[in-house]
């Protein structure tokens, strides 16, 4: 069975992430499917908020893979609101290392992913998308240079009004090595300023150097495209 490190973060998922990476990628991600006609696979759907924006910018049919029961669970109930979304987007509940798609695909989409496989897993992960994806079909990812974490107290992140509570994210840094963060994260609801509901996660992240990501890329036979600040995307040639 699946480890689901994001269990907890599920109620808080949308409110967070409205707030962070999903407006920037809903402005970066569409011009880059343009002449993405039949078919994508996107890694770590999450909760569709990426499934949704790539269903509605191409005509392709969608593979959506995620693990986690309690983030696909959400996608399936987001899916579920338009029929027509619903027929076209086949939701593989398992982790990337495992997917096999019937036929290549003309684009991968993976938004805030990466970071969960560390250097052997990513290994794995490029070779197996490579082999997913048609020649001449393009992987698109979004990635950034990031300042070395700091290990430092607990801090609260986002602060949600859901009804008469407060949904509260907070995070700290536990750990930093190299390319490796543990962070902690606490998601707790509050009534009247009183915590009713916490929950508690430790993960363990990885944020290569873009160096190392180019020659791991290279290695599985890739090729860069240009790309918007914020973005990657690569090639099988
Ligand atoms: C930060 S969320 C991003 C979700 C979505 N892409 C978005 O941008 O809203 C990371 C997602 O990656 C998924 N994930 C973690 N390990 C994975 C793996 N080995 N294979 C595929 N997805 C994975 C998690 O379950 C989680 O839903």
């Amino acid at each position: 069975m699946h480890k689901d490190d994001y269990a907890a973060a599920v109620p808080f998922y949308d409110l967070w992430h409205e707030d962070g990476h999903v407006p920037t990628v809903r402005g970066l991600l569409p011009p880059l499917l343009t002449e993405v006609r039949r078919s994508v696979l996107e890694i770590g759907a999450g909760t569709g908020l990426i499934t949704e924006l790539i269903a509605r910018e191409t005509p392709a049919e969608i593979y959506a893979l995620e693990p986690s029961l309690g983030m696909r669970s959400v996608l399936v109930n987001r899916l579920a609101s338009d029929p027509s979304t619903l027929r076209r987007v086949t939701v593989l509940p398992y982790g990337a290392l495992d997917v096999e798609v019937d036929e290549p695909v003309e684009a991968i989409v993976m938004i805030s992913v990466l970071q969960s496989f560390d250097a052997e897993e990513r290994a794995a992960l490029w070779r197996v998308l490579a082999r997913q994806l048609e020649r001449g079909g393009r992987l698109v990812f979004n990635w950034r240079e990031r300042a070395e974490p700091v290990p430092g107290d607990l801090e609260v992140l986002g602060s949600y009004q859901v009804g008469r509570h407060a949904y509260e994210v907070a995070g700290q840094v536990l750990e930093a090595e190299g390319e490796r963060v543990v962070s902690r994260f606490v998601y707790r609801i509050r009534q009247h300023g009183v915590v009713i509901s916490e929950d508690e996660v430790v993960l363990t992240n990885h944020w290569p150097t873009r160096e190392r990501l180019v020659s791991e890329l290279e290695a599985a036979g890739f090729t860069p495209d240009p790309a918007p600040d914020g973005m990657e995307v690569w090639r099988l040639p």
